[in-house]
C-alpha cells in the first residue's frame, strides 16, 4: 500500500513581524467587515486583496434569506478583481471578521467553496496568493497558496 504524506506550512505571526502590505489589507478587511450584510448569522467578514498593479479590492459577505444565496467576503472581493481587471493577478488576500456587537475579532478561515474559488485565481494567474488570516489572540495565520488549505484539491479537468 502506498500512503501519501502531504504537508502544509502556516505561519502564526504577530503584528509586528507582517510587511506593511499585509498590515494595510488587514485593516482594509477589518473596516470593511462592518459593512457586511450578515442578519442572519451575524457574523461579519472582511476580505481585501492586492493586486498586481497596486489597486487594493475589498469586499464584505453579503447574507439572504434563502441561506445558500448568500456570498463570502472572499468570493464576492475575488469576483470583482476577476471581471474589473481581469489581467490583474491577485499577490495577497486578507481576511477578518466579527460577530455583530463584539469588540473581539472572531476565528475565521476561508470555507471549502471560498478556498476552490482562491485556487481558480492561483490556477488562471499561475501565481500563488500570499493569505493572511486575524485571529481573535491578535496572532497572525499567513501562507502561502492555497496548496497548504486545500490537501489534493481538484484543479484539472484534462488529466
Ligand atoms: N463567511 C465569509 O464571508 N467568509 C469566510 O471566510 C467564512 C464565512 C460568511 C458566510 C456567511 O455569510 C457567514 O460568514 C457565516 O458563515
Amino acid at each position: 500500500m502506498e500512503k501519501l504524506t502531504q504537508s502544509n506550512e502556516i505561519e502564526v505571526l504577530t503584528l509586528a513581524e507582517l510587511t506593511e502590505e499585509e498590515l494595510q489589507l488587514l485593516e482594509k478587511a477589518k473596516a470593511i467587515s462592518v459593512q457586511a450584510y450578515a442578519p442572519y448569522s451575524n457574523f461579519q467578514v472582511g476580505a481585501a486583496v492586492l493586486l498586481e498593479n497596486g489597486k487594493i479590492l475589498q469586499s464584505s459577505n453579503q447574507e439572504n434569506v434563502s441561506f445558500p444565496a448568500g456570498v463570502c467576503a472572499e468570493q464576492l472581493v475575488l469576483g470583482y478583481a476577476g471581471a474589473n481587471f481581469p489581467d490583474q493577478a491577485v499577490k495577497i488576500l486578507a481576511i477578518a471578521a466579527r460577530r455583530t456587537g463584539d469588540e473581539v475579532w472572531a476565528k475565521v478561515s476561508p470555507c471549502g467553496i471560498c478556498r476552490q474559488n482562491i485556487n481558480e485565481v492561483e490556477q488562471r494567474f499561475k501565481s500563488p496568493i500570499r493569505m493572511v488570516f486575524l485571529r481573535p489572540d491578535g496572532l497572525v495565520y499567513r501562507m502561502e497558496g492555497i496548496k497548504h488549505l486545500l490537501p489534493l484539491k481538484f484543479d484539472d479537468l484534462t488529466s
